[in-house]
């Protein structure tokens, strides 16, 4: 349950070598190949990623895991890339340098959907997919956890694609609240 809360951020990192347990495949539509790193997610935060993908689906909504769980080496390439990309300033407010994403807790999934190509953009929050999402992925345990107006809280951009498993009662707790995990953390 501690483990579901944890802060994942530029101030408290997790370790270079940390690998979670119970890392298991997500069974559920994902824009990955089988057997990709990416597709894997702690147990608890799969299991619940897909009852939400499927309850979504009742709604029709077509909903993909994009990327889930990323080690610390896949999340420095990631950085280096779009660094090289787009500079510092652009790179630090979408990518977490290694050590300081959730992606390496395994808690963590992007999700996209059709309509806007399984892209991670901010245009996803504005499809059918996107609005259903925001309104039910906290049921199932997940945040939206990098929201829009809570960037210097966050220290990210707002990212409408990532969700963040922390059980569903404090899901639940925060999106009542409108607090982010690092305000929760400071009470
Ligand atoms: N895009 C989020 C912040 C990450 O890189 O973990
Ligand atoms: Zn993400």
């Amino acid at each position: 349950m501690e483990y579901f809360s944890r802060l994942i951020n530029r101030e408290y990192p997790l370790p270079a070598d940390y690998v979670p347990d119970h890392l298991i495949p997500c069974d559920f539509p994902f824009a990955a190949a089988e057997g990709a790193e990416k597709r894997l997610l702690c147990r608890t935060a799969a299991e619940s990623a897909k009852r939400l993908l499927e309850y979504g689906k009742s709604f029709g909504c077509h909903l993909y895991g994009i990327s889930g769980y990323r080690s610390y080496e896949r999340q420095k390439e990631i950085y280096e890339q779009r660094l090289a990309r787009s500079g510092p300033a652009q790179a630090g407010r979408y990518i977490a340098l290694p050590g300081e994403s959730e992606h390496q807790s395994g808690l963590a999934l992007d999700v996209s959907c059709p309509a806007v190509h399984l892209e991670l953009e901010e245009t996803f929050a504005d499809t059918k997919e996107g609005r259903w999402l925001a309104a039910y992925a906290p049921m199932f345990g997940f945040i939206l956890r990098y929201p829009k107006g809570k960037e210097t809280v966050t220290g990210f951009a707002w990212e409408p694609w990532h969700i963040r498993y922390v059980s569903k009662s404090l899901a639940l707790y925060l999106s009542l609240t409108g607090m982010t995990l690092e305000e929760y953390h400071r009470i």
